[in-house]
């Protein structure tokens, strides 16, 4: 009677969540760091960008056919961070937490080296208010057709002098089919990401389209980063307390409201309450008290039941 009683507890304590505490917030996501106001797990960092962002794994599925058996086996090939937008998901290539902006790559653009038909890149509203697309995001719209709103009413939307269409496709292995199926060079435009948020590109009439950032005009096309910086504000919520409290700063999911994620078993409204180091504080107590009680509680546990197998 007694073991079987104590079976439960022997069995569940080694696996216990008490001393071996898995982080709330993961920090990283592949080689990309995750801090403030981001995160991958519901409930940390601001709600803001909650469910914008997803830490995915992607598998290769290796077939084994040997001599008697046939396994497929699923190795794990890259994690990745993902920005998700209405249009699609995109790869987060970088964060920058001191200038405050991201890098994002839209798989399904073309570049200098790859001609892709276009699939219109489109953030939502609250995106485009928190996190838009920096002022040195420029979108090159190419092969417009004469008519393209952009050649005519909208002309005003197209950087004047940015690049020439000719130097542009004249520059790019890739873009070089343009002039060579047409006799004259096809209409382009540089443009910002607020055009594409009005118009999407089948309306822009434009068959192609490239984004690239960090360029100057002397900068040629060979040299552009190709990819979407996003740049984001920080309104001041407390988090700097938190953290220097030891705190992760979180929201809770229901009120969204925020919190500072102390540890797994204590959450508090700003800071945690053991800040520095001799303070102690009510979590740091709590856990040098338990711990210590559990162990007991469990080795009698192990005792009792050894004498009485
Ligand atoms: C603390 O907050 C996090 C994030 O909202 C939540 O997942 C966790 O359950 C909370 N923990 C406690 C002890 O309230
Ligand atoms: C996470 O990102 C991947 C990236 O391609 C996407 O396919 C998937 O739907 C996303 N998952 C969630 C839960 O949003
Ligand atoms: C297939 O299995 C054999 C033996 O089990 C192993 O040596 C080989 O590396 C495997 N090949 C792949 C592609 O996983
Ligand atoms: C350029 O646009 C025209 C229509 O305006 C289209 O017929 C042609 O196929 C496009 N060129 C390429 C290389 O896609």
């Amino acid at each position: 009677m007694y073991p079987l009683l104590l079976l439960p507890f022997l069995l569940l304590f080694p696996l216990g969540c008490f001393p071996v505490s898995l982080p709330l917030c993961r920090n990283s996501c592949g080689r990309i760091h995750i801090d403030y106001p981001f995160a991958i797990d519901d409930g940390c960092g601001s709600p803001l960008y909650r469910n914008m962002f997803n830490c995915s794994t992607t598998f290769a599925s290796t077939s084994n056919t040997s001599t008697s058996t046939s396994t497929a086996t699923a190795t794990a090939t890259a994690t990745d961070l993902f920005f998700q937008t209405p249009s699609g998901s995109y790869k987060v290539e970088t964060i920058d937490y001191a200038s405050k902006s991201l890098t994002i790559y839209d798989p399904s653009m073309s570049t200098c080296t790859i001609l892709q038909p276009h699939h219109d890149f489109l953030m939502s509203d609250l995106q485009f208010a928190i996190i838009p697309p920096s002022p040195d995001t420029i979108f090159a719209l190419l092969n417009c057709s004469l008519d393209s709103p952009i050649l005519n009413h909208y002309k005003s939307l197209c950087f004047d002098n940015y690049h020439s269409c000719d130097d542009l496709y004249a520059s790019c292995t890739s873009f070089k089919i343009f002039q060579m199926l047409s006799n004259n060079t096809p209409p382009c435009c540089f443009t910002s990401y607020t055009t594409l948020k009005f118009m999407s590109i089948n309306i822009l009439d434009c068959t192609h389209y490239t984004s690239f950032y960090d360029a100057d005009k002397l900068n040629k096309p060979l040299d552009w980063s190709y990819g979407i910086k996003l740049s984001y504000g920080l309104a001041d919520t407390g988090c700097d307390g938190c953290r220097r409290s030891g705190g992760t700063c979180g929201f809770d999911v229901e009120t969204q409201g925020l919190l500072c994620i102390c540890s797994p078993t204590l959450n508090s409204t700003r800071e945690c309450g053991a800040g520095t180091t001799d303070a102690g504080g009510r979590g740091g107590d709590g856990k040098r008290l338990v711990v210590p009680f559990l162990r007991l509680i469990t080795t009698i546990a192990i005792a009792t039941a050894f004498a009485l197998l």
